[in-house]
Formats: structure tokens, C-alpha cells, sequence
């Protein structure tokens, strides 16, 4: 189906899997995440026809083929790679689990025990989700919460202070979430939310990509898309629906000056034209 998916001349940029933050040449900082989310979404995007760039921390996963992948280990490694190829991306996807503190000096030789106790000096590590939805010309900008309790509040919380388009939201623990083949999601965007069940995380990362590729903000990106997406029945009937009212929303924001939208979706909307 090359050049029929919904996101056919789209380019998606996604960042995927852990980071590490070196404290001596043995040892570092990390954590649980295995990709594989990230990876399934890069894979979902790509059946959609999308040009996908995966930027991925170390993991165990093999690079989807026909995805372009940028293999990173720390966070500031990850900040740059994305600042790289975000300049003409439509849509970014942070679904990587990104260290917020690396050590604040990385030894060049192994430390060697002696105390009963030991600390290591922490600083932060640059938030390349929020980085990116501040740029200028921010792509459709997705993020992920990992949340352990109150997980929709924390997600919108995080939707609005990191001026995010869309927000995926997971309970994450013990039983579920990092390195499991399913996962549920709750997605949250500024006048909307969808709530998805457990199921594999390839058949959730189709859900999120049909959902980002029409989603509100991003339709006259997609206007080209429409008939296709309805002739390959693509998205559900309640989407056609959404995606219909949006386009006329476009129409009269345009057309007529009339304006339901905020200026940054506004600005968004006419470099689409
Ligand atoms: N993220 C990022 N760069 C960072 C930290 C996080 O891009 N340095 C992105 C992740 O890829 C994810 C989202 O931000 O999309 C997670 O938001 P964040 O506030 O970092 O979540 P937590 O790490 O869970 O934060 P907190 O501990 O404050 O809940």
C-alpha cells in the first residue's frame, strides 16, 4: 500500500528505549525500559506510509527495517540527535524513558569502595520533550507519563505545563507497563481524551498512530489523506465523522477569519496551506 496510509508524506520523528548516564567506565544510571513501545510505533507510523526517524537509547530490539535509526546512549546524546532531524518533522513521539539526572561528573577511572556509605552528585538532564513542543515551529508533539498513582491528573498536568499536544498516559509498576508485550493507555489532548484497554503494544501503537495522524490540531496536514483514509477504511466511522467537522472548523478559520482555535494552533494550521 505504499503512499496510501494516513501519514503518507508525513515525517514522524520518535524517540524510543532507556538512556544511560555514565558514573565511572563500569558502572551507570538507567532504568526499565525496553523500546519496545517506541518500536511499535515507529513500525505503526511506517504502515501508515510515514518517512520515520527512530531514535533509540540501548535496547534489545532489531531496527524495524525501512525505519531510519539513530542509536544513542545518554540523554544529552538523545537532546542532540532529535535537535538534528526535528527541523521539518510533522509529528515527534517521545516515548523514550529519558534519565532526568545524570551524574554531575563522570569518573574516567572505577570507583573503588571505602565508606559504608556513598553519595553521587545528580544534575539534570536537558527535557527534550519540552524542548521540542517550545520550538518555534514545534511539530504535533506527543508525549508519554509513566505514572505509578493518580495517573490521568499527573497526565494532564504534564500535557499543559509541557505545552504538549497529546499526552499517553500508563500505569506503570510492577506488573505492568516497562518491558511487557501489552500495555493500556489513557490519552489526553487540550478538548479531548480516549481511553484504550490492555492489548498487545503493536495493536496500541496502530490505535495511537490512527488517532495522532487525525487528530484535531493536525488536520490540515491530512486533508490530502481524507480520501484515502476513508477509502482504505483506515480510521472508524466516529473519526471520519470528527475529521469532517474539523476540516469545515479549518475552513471557517481560514476562509472566514473565524477563529475557535488558540494562536499556536493557529499558527500551526497555516503552515499547512
Ligand atoms: N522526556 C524527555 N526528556 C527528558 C525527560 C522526559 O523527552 N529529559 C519525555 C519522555 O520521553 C516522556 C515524557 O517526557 O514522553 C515523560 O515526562 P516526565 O515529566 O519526564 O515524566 P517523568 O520522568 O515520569 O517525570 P516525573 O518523575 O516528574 O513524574
Amino acid at each position: 500500500s505504499k503512499g496510501e496510509g494516513v501519514l503518507a508524506g508525513r515525517k514522524v520523528v520518535i524517540t524510543a528505549g532507556p538512556t544511560r548516564e555514565a558514573i565511572d567506565p563500569v558502572r551507570y544510571i538507567s532504568n526499565r525500559s525496553s523500546g519496545k513501545m517506541g518500536y511499535a510505533l515507529a513500525r505503526a507510523a511506517l504502515a501508515q506510509d510515514a518517512e520515520v526517524i527512530l531514535i533509540s537509547g540501548p535496547v534489545s530490539l532489531p531496527a524495524p527495517p525501512g525505519v531510519e535509526m539513530r542509536h544513542v546512549t545518554t540523554a544529552q546524546d538523545m537532546h542532540e540527535a532529535t535537535h538534528d532531524c526535528i527541523g521539518n518533522a510533522d509529528i515527534f513521539i517521545a516515548a523514550a524513558a529519558v534519565a532526568d539526572y545524570r551524574p554531575a561528573d563522570e569518573k574516567t577511572q572505577k570507583i573503588k569502595k571505602s565508606g559504608e556509605t556513598m553519595s553521587i552528585e545528580l544534575v539534570r538532564c536537558p527535557d527534550i520533550l519540552q524542548s521540542v513542543a517550545a520550538l518555534p515551529r514545534a511539530p504535533f508533539t506527543v508525549g508519554f507519563a509513566a505514572e505509578t498513582e493518580n495517573v490521568d491528573e499527573y497526565a494532564r498536568g504534564k500535557l499543559e505545563n509541557k505545552k504538549l499536544d497529546m499526552i499517553i498516559a500508563n500505569r506503570v509498576g510492577a506488573d505492568c507497563g516497562f518491558d511487557t508485550d501489552d500495555n493500556a493507555a489513557n490519552v489526553f489532548w487540550s478538548d479531548g481524551e480516549q481511553r484504550f484497554a490492555k492489548t498487545q503494544k503493536s495493536e496500541l501503537a496502530n490505535r495511537l498512530i490512527a488517532l495522532v495522524a487525525i487528530a484535531p490540531e493536525h488536520i490540515c496536514g491530512v486533508i490530502v489523506s481524507v480520501e484515502t483514509a476513508v477509502r482504505t477504511n483506515t480510521v472508524g466511522d466516529n473519526h471520519i465523522e470528527l475529521l469532517l467537522l474539523e476540516l469545515a472548523a479549518c475552513i471557517l478559520v481560514d476562509v472566514l477569519g473565524f477563529s475557535r482555535k488558540t494562536d499556536r494552533e493557529r499558527r500551526r494550521l497555516q503552515r499547512r496551506y
